[in-house]
């Protein structure tokens, strides 16, 4: 991949969403020990993610119309997503002119995060999701963004994914990364079948983990607004001409459309290799 330029620590960044300098000066972002920090490989369920902590934290914040007007304001002069490693060096100046409480957003694995976000008392919320399914989604969305190459085949993608040749990296060094701080306080992980599974208990534990505080009829409220179907339709509202590409399936098990059998196999024994018998992939129930 051409348009693949930017490399850090070995790892490919899309060129046309982060730079060489950003990286760089992502080593001077200051932490908050109030920043809500979001953490998940792409096509995890970030987004989706995104959304119901928003929610979450503001609705446990009671900001007034004024507040939240001044919050959403602030956010949109940013324009950048995922917010820590996205755009020009310059961010880290405009975030911290972001009003508390951040609700920060990356991609990004434990080893190249900022290292003021794992010093800090900031908590840190890491989303996993099925292998294969992230990896079905990827490829759908490396396929239809214009800002990413194509691959000619599934086959070909599968190779690529397998080998880490992806932008953000290897999913399986992602896992394996977060997999050591699966014990660590201020870090909880949580599973995109979880919250499919449950939305509302998936949220109750987020909200216990960040310390907010709600009622108990918001929940199935926030649930139904940051539901697949509700995003999708306020899709182009919110992520503009992406937001079709981004709200695709928002299903469990969609992998078993591409998937041949020995890739199945292929990658149940690299998550074992990589995995196997951790807390992690426990958690995965993979
Ligand atoms: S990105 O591009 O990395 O930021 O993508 P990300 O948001 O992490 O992941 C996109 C996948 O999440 C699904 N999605 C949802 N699933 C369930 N509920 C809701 N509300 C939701 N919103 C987004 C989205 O459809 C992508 O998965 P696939 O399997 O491709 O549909």
């Amino acid at each position: 991949g051409t348009k693949l330029g930017t490399k850090l620590k070995g790892v490919l960044y899309p060129a046309i969403l982060t730079s060489p300098e950003t990286l760089e000066a992502l080593k001077s972002f200051e932490t908050r020990s109030d920043d809500v920090i979001l953490a998940g490989y792409p096509k995890t369920g970030t987004n989706w993610l995104d959304a119901m902590v928003s929610e979450l934290e503001s609705t446990d914040a009671k900001y007034t119309e004024e507040e939240m007007k001044e919050r959403i304001n602030a956010e949109k002069k940013l324009e950048i997503f995922p917010r820590l490693e996205s755009g020009d060096p310059g961010i880290y100046e405009r975030m911290k002119k972001l009003p508390s409480r951040r609700v920060i957003l990356t991609h990004l694995p434990p080893h190249l995060l900022p290292p003021s976000i794992l010093q800090s008392k900031a908590k840190i919320l890491v989303l996993v999701r099925n292998p294969k399914d992230t990896a079905v989604s990827y490829y759908h969305f490396y396929n239809n963004m214009p800002v990413l190459p194509s691959f000619a085949s599934w086959d070909e993608y599968f190779v690529a994914f397998m080998n880490g040749k992806l932008a953000w990296g290897s999913y399986f060094d992602h896992l394996v990364e977060w997999n050591k701080y699966i014990d660590h306080e201020r870090i909880m992980m949580i599973s995109y079948e979880e919250l499919k599974e449950d939305q509302v208990l998936g949220m109750k534990r987020i909200a216990a983990f960040f310390g907010f505080s709600l009622c108990e009829e918001d929940f199935p409220r926030i649930a139904k607004k940051t539901g697949f179907q509700a995003m999708k339709e306020k899709s182009k509202e919110t992520h503009g001409k992406f937001g079709d590409i981004l709200f695709r399936k928002g299903v469990v098990g969609n992998w078993r459309d591409l998937f041949s059998k020995a890739q199945n196999e292929e990658m149940d024994r690299k998550f074992e290799a990589c995995l196997g018998g951790t807390k992690l992939a426990e958690k995965m129930k993979y």
